[in-house]
């Protein structure tokens, strides 16, 4: 048997289903039940009738999917696969701006601590955070953290003016809009896609700007030959796989998130034979950061 095919016999045998987003490694997706963004893995979270979850990401993925499912095994084959942009803001930090701040809502980007979570009122994933953002009204005070650009993106498209909070990705700040021009240039008329956590410039000199499911679903839906495709390498899988008659070309070959190739197919084979590495959230944060992701996927 190779490793995919024992991965998923103890998959079967643990009833286990194994989520994994879109930038993990091409073999880890192939092993995968389910591949997509965090919006889609976090609404799947809430839909599997599994005993285990096995999630193939980053922590705060598999923290968000042990929230939504308290009385369910959530397990990750690398519990250090961090999000350094969840890592820059501490419930603590995110408390005292709200107390400059009395009449705002916090409202965090999923790609944050189960801890930061629970002191927001709502919380937004890059796939919805329009439509989420939209049902504020247009006076509502808004604290956003911790993505400064994705924040910025949203209230740039929205007409707003948010208190953003200065965090980023370090892996898409590689991306620059020089090597969006270049990108251009090796592929004149393809369309450009960039992710919301590139900076402003960035975004302004592409095309599109999609969560990693809207640039599956832009694939599927354009008539172009060749795409560009600003975000981290590990899509490039899925994109090729599900569109052979169109050509993706990286902006940037190096644009790797390490912590999410942390995972591997061993790793997941490891986690699925021990059982190990458990995700738990302890009450009172998992209650309170339930209420602002189940919120956020009333709206959306
Ligand atoms: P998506 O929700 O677009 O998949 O983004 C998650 C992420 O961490 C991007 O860096
Ligand atoms: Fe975090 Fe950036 Fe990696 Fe996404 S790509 S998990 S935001 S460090």
């Amino acid at each position: 048997m190779t490793l995919t095919e024992q991965i998923r016999a103890l998959a079967k045998e643990r009833n286990a289903v194994i989520l994994a987003h879109n930038y993990q490694r091409g073999e880890v997706q192939d092993a995968a039940d389910i591949t997509g963004d965090s919006l889609e893995l976090a609404r799947k979270a809430t839909e599997v009738d599994a005993d285990v979850i096995v999630f193939c990401g980053v922590y705060f993925m598999a923290e968000t999917a042990a929230i939504l499912n308290p009385g369910r095994t959530v397990l990750i084959p690398d519990p250090s696969a961090g999000c350094p942009m969840a890592d820059m803001i501490t419930g603590a930090q995110l408390r005292e701006l709200k107390a400059k701040h009395p009449g705002a809502k916090a409202v965090c980007y999923v790609n944050s601590t189960a801890e930061v979570k629970a002191e927001c009122d709502m919380c937004v994933t890059s796939g919805n955070a329009e439509k989420v953002m939209r049902t504020f009204p247009p006076e509502q005070e808004i604290i956003f953290v911790p993505d400064r650009h994705l924040g910025s993106h949203i209230a740039g498209l929205l007409g707003r003016s948010y208190i953003l909070w200065p965090g980023y990705c370090p892996t898409h700040a590689a991306l620059t809009a020089k090597s969006i021009a270049d990108a251009r240039a090796a592929h004149p008329g393809a369309p450009v896609l960039v992710h919301p956590e590139c900076a402003r410039d960035v975004r302004d000199a592409a095309d599109e700007c999609l969560s990693t499911g809207g640039m599956c679903r832009f694939a599927r839906e354009t008539d172009a030959a060749d795409v560009v495709v600003g975000t981290e390498v590990g899509i490039l899988h899925r994109l090729r796989a599900e569109n052979p008659g169109r050509r993706f070309h990286p902006v940037n070959e190096r644009l790797v998130c390490p912590n999410m190739k942390k995972t591997t197919l061993e790793g997941l084979y490891e986690c699925l034979r021990d059982m190990k590495h458990v995700v738990r959230v302890k009450e009172p944060t998992a209650s309170a950061a339930r209420r602002a992701i189940a919120a956020m996927l009333e709206i959306a």
